[in-house]
């Protein structure tokens, strides 16, 4: 792991500068069902621009409660070790949650039913990923995100690409479905400049493992499997943009309301993220593999082969 620089600890502030404005990486679309009529035409565009790193926003594809569930709006339900509660793809029962049998069969049923529709919505938009695509794990959030006590490395207030330091992906890109379930309040993120842009500056602090370190990440468990020079880099792109607290005031970036019912869909991977406000949120990971993707020009791993000057995904 590199050294991390030091850094304050308070969330940054961004000033609004001349980067406001600048930047639009927001794409509605019209869509209101989970299984979206798109013409191949305009399916071709999405994938184009998701692929590109914009966010896919369907203000109108919403995600309807069953009567009694909308009690799951509330934090209790959480078992206060972890804020989420978390549905593994092939699980049968939820992760973090606390409640009589009856609040955990709900919750698993709710739960279960996002991850149905949004993997519905993505097989139906991008049919093309379906040979390509693993469901992973979905969650509740049901936790207001500002003013949580958290290191600066888990403060998904901080602009970054999502990267695991125990779950290596070995180019396998992170597909997420948002939806704010919350009834009245938004969902506010901030995003920012495009991957390739945010490699330039940060990619040459980086560095490659040393001989033998990805084995005895593995051996030492701090690894679920062999963690992948990708994977390496990816890790420290996370962590030193968030530790920048120049760079996450000055980037150029745009803040997004997501409002109530409102679903959107992005690589969080390659988007550079940070989640400020927002009470309620349900999400689903989907894995893709590298193979599936057909812009050789945006990606993570594009952009990392061509700075570095070799391929990346051979581990
Ligand atoms: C994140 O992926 O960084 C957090 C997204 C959210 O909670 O809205
Ligand atoms: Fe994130």
């Amino acid at each position: 792991m590199p050294a991390a620089p030091a850094v304050a600890t308070a969330t940054p502030t961004p000033t609004r500068s001349a980067s406001e404005g600048t930047l639009d990486l927001i794409r509605p679309q019209p869509y209101a069902d989970w299984a979206p009529q798109a013409t191949p035409e305009e399916r071709a565009t999405l994938r184009r621009e998701l692929e590109q790193g914009a966010v896919l926003y369907f203000p109108k594809l919403k995600f309807h409660f069953q009567p009694g569930e909308e009690r799951f709006l509330d934090s209790r339900y959480s078992d206060g070790k972890s804020k989420n509660i978390n549905l593994r793809a092939d699980d049968t029962a939820v992760r973090g949650a606390q409640g009589s049998p009856q609040d955990l069969s709900d919750l698993y049923t709710l739960i279960r039913r996002y991850a149905d529709s949004s993997e519905l919505l993505i097989r139906t938009l991008f049919p093309e990923y379906i040979p390509h695509m693993t469901r992973a794990g979905t969650s509740l959030r049901p936790s207001e995100i500002a003013g949580r006590p958290v290191s600066w490395r888990k403060d998904d207030t901080r602009l970054h690409v999502d990267s695991f330091p125990s779950n290596p992906m070995l180019g396998k890109r992170l597909l997420r479905v948002f939806h704010n379930i919350d009834p009245a309040a938004p969902r506010v993120w901030r995003v920012g400049e495009p991957f390739g842009d945010f490699a330039q500056k940060f990619v040459p602090r980086t560095h490659g493992m040393w001989p033998g370190q990805a084995a005895l990440m593995k051996l030492l468990h701090i690894t679920k499997r062999r963690r992948s020079e990708y994977d390496h880099r990816m890790l420290q792109l996370h962590d030193l943009a968030k530790a920048d607290l120049d760079y996450q005031a000055n980037v150029p970036q745009q803040e997004f309301h997501f409002p109530p019912g409102a679903t959107w869909i992005v690589f969080s991977d390659q988007l550079l993220h940070a989640a400020m406000r927002g009470r309620a949120m349900m999400e689903q990971t989907i894995y893709l593999a590298p193979q599936a993707i057909s812009d050789h020009t945006h990606s993570p791993e594009a952009v990392l082969s061509r700075m570095l000057g070799r391929p990346m995904l051979v581990s």
